[in-house]
């Protein structure tokens, strides 16, 4: 046996939590009731951390993590969740508007918290942030931004370059180019440039990019999840925020904008977060249902 995946018997119980929790059955007791690793199944492990998190004794040894450094006592559910939970998640609304104010680092850093605890499809975690927390750097990309759209409205209007645009956004993103952002993007253009609105970073005092290197796997499904982890917990704060779709593909395409950002070249940046001060208190809730909901 790998001597990284060890089951300590002179701790360990015998209760059978981590042989049960395990996703994919790599420990087991044996006819004595000990529990072990199989070495046929340690391939499988990909360091969820699970069993280690599950032993009362402390007995599991997994390579690369460690109860002091990779593990918290979880706290457990007081039966007040579920309505602290519905407010919370009732009470958030899209924040566009924001007051002229920076946000405090310490907020951003509880932000920064939520999203590192969001789920991921598997360890270790691919995701990759940028908190630009300083309202005038994130002023100073809206140029950038504007001419980025600007070049992009003349290549959709012309059909070769269009083609272009279209083999490098893929079908799906092309769609709500030519139907969505374009036409609203050529609709707000004239404001957009003389400085009378922001359509792009809603003079956001804050911004969060996500991003993660190509080549890893599956990052998106995991940012999506981080973004929505990220909104939640700036909700929590009495922050506004709203994911905002126009800012990654332009930071995806500029040079500029990813030397400003720190973006590494190998990374794709797939989401990004505004977030301030709100400026208006949402009166109402707006009530939503799902296309179908099959019930079995
Ligand atoms: C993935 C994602 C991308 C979004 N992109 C934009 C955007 O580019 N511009 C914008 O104004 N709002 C954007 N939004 C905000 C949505 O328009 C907003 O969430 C939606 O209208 C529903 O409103 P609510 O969040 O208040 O329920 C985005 C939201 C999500 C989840």
């Amino acid at each position: 046996m790998d001597q990284g995946w060890q089951v300590d018997q002179d701790k360990c119980k015998h209760c059978g939590s981590c042989v049960d929790v395990c996703p994919n059955r790599i420990l087991q007791k044996n006819e004595y009731g000990q529990v072990f690793f199989r070495d046929d199944r340690l391939w499988m492990c990909f360091h969820c951390g699970h069993c280690m998190a599950i032993c009362p004794q402390e007995a599991i040894s997994v390579p690369g993590l460690s109860y002091e450094r990779d593990f918290y006592p979880q706290p457990k559910m007081d039966g007040m969740e579920n309505a602290q939970f519905t407010h919370l998640i009732d009470s958030r609304r899209a924040v566009r508007n924001f007051q002229d104010r920076a946000v405090p680092h310490e907020m951003l850093e509880k932000i920064v918290a939520a999203i590192q605890s969001a789920p991921p499809g598997f360890p270790p975690l691919k995701t990759e942030l940028v908190v630009i927390e300083d309202p005038v750097l994130v002023k100073k990309s809206l140029p950038v931004m504007i001419a980025l759209y600007e070049y992009l409205i003349k290549a959709m209007a012309n059909p070769i370059a269009r083609q272009v645009v279209r083999r490098s956004a893929g079908r799906e993103k092309f769609i709500v180019l030519q139907k969505h952002v374009i036409p609203l993007l050529i609709n707000r253009m004239p404001d957009l440039k003389s400085g009378k609105e922001d359509t792009i970073l809603r003079h956001a005092p804050a911004l969060i990019l996500f991003h993660a290197n190509r080549k890893s796997e599956n990052y998106k499904p995991d940012i999506y999840i981080a973004l929505t982890y990220g909104f939640l917990a700036a909700h929590s704060l009495g922050l506004g925020a709203s994911a905002m779709d126009l800012i990654p593909p332009a930071v995806e395409k500029s040079k500029e904008l990813r030397a400003m950002f720190h973006i590494p070249e190998e990374n794709e940046v797939v989401a990004s977060m505004i977030v301030g001060f709100p400026r208006y208190h949402f009166q109402r809730g707006i009530r939503r249902e799902l296309k179908s909901v099959t019930w079995l």
